[in-house]
């Protein structure tokens, strides 16, 4: 019988590209499962009790950082952080010796947010642990786009069928890379907005549209705006005549929303250069629904890698199709621990 079945591998999260419709409907209804359960007075659930869950940053981070370290606090997990300024990294050790020393301790989940593309693959490969991509340089950032698919769920009541218009600095975003392969999952679609050259060539491969007329919000459910990511901009290379030029043409202003629509943004927010103040800070915004929406999704996440059964490479064979329903243990009792 052993023969019979595909080899069993770690349950990952590196790229939205990995995943399937179901898997995403999976981890949605998860998290609003946890959502239920952390509007009781005690927040702590017993799900990862006696796991460790190491994060390492090797970027700056507010949100992502502090809700992985508050999902697995709230999952009963053992939780440490780990930033690259501080830690030998500084030293000049490399990755993948400080993956090998993290992983002496035996870590259940990594999550690594790196500058490098592929940098959590390679965790993948030097651990046992189960690896979660929180930001691989302008490549992939999954945690976010299921974040955001959440929101909207949320605040829309749908995503099948939605208009999200993606307007912004798209040549330097993993949030746009990751949100464009998330939303054709799950049966929405994109438009990404901005100037030349800021919409790299052939992106429209991953299954969008692509405009540099601001006018195409228009047509949108949700406008997404994206950060202006000058740290990813090599000193020298000229994308924009300038910052102000950029928020005349394609800052999302009130009078560029039409009604009805929905505002976003990944955070950190440049107002007054992708984002107007007064949309920021207006009801149609969902910054801080998505904020929210960032602890119980990476509760989730974590859950779905550590708990759930592992998957197989292949498909396995008739009557060893894995169950993807969430487990008791999310509407459980809570810890009181
Ligand atoms: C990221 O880490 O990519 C952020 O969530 C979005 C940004 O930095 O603009």
């Amino acid at each position: 019988m052993a023969e019979l079945l595909a080899p069993v591998v770690r349950r990952h999260l590196l790229s939205i590209g990995d995943l399937e419709r179901e898997d995403v409907e999976r981890i949605l209804d998860t998290a609003t499962s946890l959502a239920r359960s952390l509007g009781r007075e005690v927040k702590r659930l017993p799900t990862l009790r006696g796991r460790t869950v190491i994060n390492v940053f090797y970027e700056s981070s507010t949100r992502t950082l502090a809700s992985f370290e508050l999902a697995a606090k709230r999952l009963s997990a053992d939780t440490m952080s780990i930033r690259s300024d501080g830690s030998s990294v500084e030293k000049g050790e490399s990755l993948k010796d400080t993956a090998l020393t993290l992983a002496a301790y035996g870590p259940d989940v990594i999550v690594i947010r790196h500058p490098s593309i592929g940098a959590a693959q390679l965790v993948s490969r030097l651990t046992d642990a189960h690896v979660v991509n929180a930001g691989d340089g302008k490549h992939q950032h999954p945690t976010q786009a299921l974040l955001d698919l959440y929101a909207m769920r949320e605040a829309l009541g749908r995503l099948d069928g939605l208009h999200v218009a993606v307007v912004g600095d798209v040549q330097h975003s993993r949030v746009a890379r990751s949100l464009v392969q998330a939303l054709a999952l799950v049966g929405a679609r994109a438009t990404l907005v901005g100037p030349p050259t800021l919409l790299p060539p052939g992106i429209e491969a991953l299954g969008c549209a692509v405009s540099t007329d601001i006018g195409a919000i228009s047509d949108a459910d949700v406008v997404y705006a994206l950060r202006m990511q000058r740290e990813r901009m090599a000193p020298g290379e000229a994308f924009l005549p300038s910052l102000r030029e950029y928020t005349a043409l394609y800052g999302i202003t009130p009078e560029r929303v039409r009604a009805g629509q929905v505002v976003m943004h990944p955070g950190p927010m440049n107002r007054g250069v992708e984002i107007d103040p007064r949309v920021a800070d207006s009801a149609v915004a969902l910054v801080t629904d998505q904020v929210r929406a960032g602890l119980v999704v990476r509760m989730a996440v974590l859950y779905d890698v550590v708990a759930q059964r592992p998957v197989r490479e292949r498909e396995p064979v008739a009557g060893e199709r894995e169950r993807s329903d969430a487990s008791p243990v999310l509407t459980g009792t809570p810890d009181a621990a």
